[in-house]
């Protein structure tokens, strides 16, 4: 038996990263699949987008795992977009048990600097689309009447601030309120809800030129190994990155009974930044 075995998990932002992680993760563990991606460009985004190949390889590493997924092109910051993609999952699916609030965007800019684009665009996916996400699935969790797990994807500017990204570090730190009412709200229905904090992640989101830049303003063409030192100094254990895989096993034990007296925690899985 999967450690989630019979459960459906809704996931946004599965293209790529750790949202295909976390599908394939759930899926390995006996979950079947809502998958949800915007597939398509992101006007402020360092990142390159996620295409629609990426979310196919999804739905294919998913059924290599014999599980269900019903995956959708949409964007979080349309409500009713997503709110059709997790009814038409969930009918088709049958229940709902797990959200994993992941979707999420970066750029970079001080504070008296960053444009009203930059601004919007972050708070739009990185908080309002975190509440659409959760909005659009309690009912449905509630209706099937098991309990059930939400998970919101922070991160370490969550729970600490840095220069140069002010609209992600509000963004990040505003889920975190989202998570803990959530908690009071849904205890009743013995929904839980938690948050996961990584520190860097070797996906698209930072590798990339504009990050390196960031990182090694003195050089003029900085590349992925330039910055493995820095990245490296920003954290206590003995690594640049952690990794997809790390952050799917932290998202599968929030996600499964094992966690079930696990409610309003924020878990980093950080290599020790916030504590730095
Ligand atoms: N990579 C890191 O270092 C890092 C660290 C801490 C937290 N995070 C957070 O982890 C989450 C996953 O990021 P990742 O590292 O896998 O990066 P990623 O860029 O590989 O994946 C993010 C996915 O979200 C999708 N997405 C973006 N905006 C969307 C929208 N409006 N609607 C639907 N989908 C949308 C993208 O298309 C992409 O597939 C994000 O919330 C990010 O902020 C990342």
């Amino acid at each position: 038996m999967g450690r989630v075995a019979g459960k459906v998990a809704f996931i946004t932002g599965a293209a790529r990263g750790q949202g295909r992680a976390h599908a394939v993760r759930l899926a390995k563990e006996g979950a079947d699949i809502i998958a949800l991606d915007i597939c398509d460009k992101i006007e402020s985004s360092v990142a390159e987008p996620a295409t629609e190949a990426d979310l196919a390889e999804t739905v294919r590493l998913v059924e290599e795992q014999d599980r269900r997924i019903i995956a959708r092109k949409a964007d979080v910051r349309d409500y009713e977009a997503l709110k059709a993609v997790v009814d038409e999952g969930t009918a088709e699916l049958g229940r709902l048990d797990i959200v994993v609030a992941n979707a999420g965007m970066w750029s970079y800019g001080l504070i008296e600097e960053t444009t009203e684009v930059a601004w919007q665009e972050i708070i739009d996916i990185c908080l309002t689309g975190v509440w659409h996400t959760v909005k659009a699935s309690i009912p449905h969790i509630k209706a099937a009447g098991n309990g059930g797990s939400i998970i919101i994807t922070s991160s370490a500017a969550g729970l600490k601030a840095y220069a140069n990204c002010g609209a992600y570090v509000a963004a990040k730190h505003g889920v975190v309120g989202i998570m803990k009412t959530m908690a009071v709200e849904l205890a009743p229905f013995n929904i839980r809800s938690n948050s996961v904090h990584p520190s860097n992640v070797d996906t698209a989101l930072i590798m990339n030129q504009q990050t390196y830049d960031l990182f090694r303003p003195d050089l003029e063409h900085p590349t992925y190994e330039d910055v493995l030192e820095g990245f490296k100094s920003m954290v206590l254990l003995p690594t640049s990155f952690v990794s997809t895989s790390d952050i799917a096993d932290a998202v599968l034990f929030l996600a499964s009974d094992e966690a079930r007296y696990v409610t309003g925690l924020t878990m980093t899985v950080d290599a020790g930044l916030v504590t730095k």
